[in-house]
């Protein structure tokens, strides 16, 4: 997948960017590209925001300064998925990471401030994603959220003997969170580990692990008061 990421701030990506799925995504075939609106603003001094109309507190990002980024990135026949981060947008969770893991092309546009000018969400973006109900100063840490979560999802970004195939929220485990994991030691400080798991039975671990997965599902979805 190409993966191009729009903001004021590509330099908060360093780290992002060399975490080991997403090396391994881009040694699969997969590109991750930024893109800083600054750098092709058709405005003098750099300038890529404004004044709200109507007045207000706070900055917006201009509609003419986003499209001459996309435009400078792409022909105009070739758009990919253009996805707007902001707090009001579509709840981001795996059912939307794995819609958006099969596209091609995505492109993120982060904002700042008081975010876009509404023209960028009615005539350049397709769509709105928000990563909760809550307001961040900026698109970007949701967008390295939402990379992450579509980056482990692609071919090659897991080592082989991980996998997201089973994992939290996947249609593998009927979108329940996932089973309980335990490791070494077997007893701290009188907290041990269910007997099943060190059974060597992989069949009635199976089965355990499914139940432990169903029944946090279950609590999920009586506790929140939602789903
Ligand atoms: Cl995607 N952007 C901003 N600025 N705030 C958010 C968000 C996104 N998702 C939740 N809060």
């Amino acid at each position: 997948m190409k993966l191009d990421v729009f903001t004021l701030f590509p330099e908060a990506f360093e780290w992002f960017s060399s975490q080991r799925p997403v090396r391994n995504a881009v040694q699969s075939g997969s590109e991750l590209r930024f893109y800083n609106y600054r750098d092709t603003t058709p405005l003098g001094a750099g300038q890529v925001d404004d004044a709200p109309y109507g007045g207000g507190a706070g900055m917006v990002l201009r509609v003419d300064v986003v499209d001459a980024a996309l435009q400078a990135a792409y022909p105009e026949a070739a758009r990919p998925r253009v996805v707007v981060l902001g707090p009001a947008g579509r709840l981001l969770d795996d059912a939307l990471v794995r819609e958006l893991a099969i596209e091609p092309h995505l492109a993120l546009l982060c904002g700042r401030y008081e975010g876009f000018d509404q023209r960028v969400h009615d005539h350049l973006a397709d769509d709105e994603v928000s990563i909760g109900r809550y307001v961040l100063a900026g698109g970007e840490l949701a967008a390295m959220v939402l990379a992450d979560a579509v980056i482990r999802k692609l071919p090659g970004a897991l080592g082989s003997a991980e996998s997201a195939v089973e994992e939290s929220f996947s249609e593998a485990l009927d979108e329940a969170p996932e089973y309980p994991h335990y490791t070494r030691p077997p007893l701290y400080k009188g907290w041990d580990v269910p007997d099943v798991l060190v059974s060597g039975d992989h069949e009635r671990v199976r089965e355990w692990r499914l139940q432990r997965s169903r029944e946090r599902g279950e609590a999920l979805r009586g506790g929140s008061g939602q789903g």
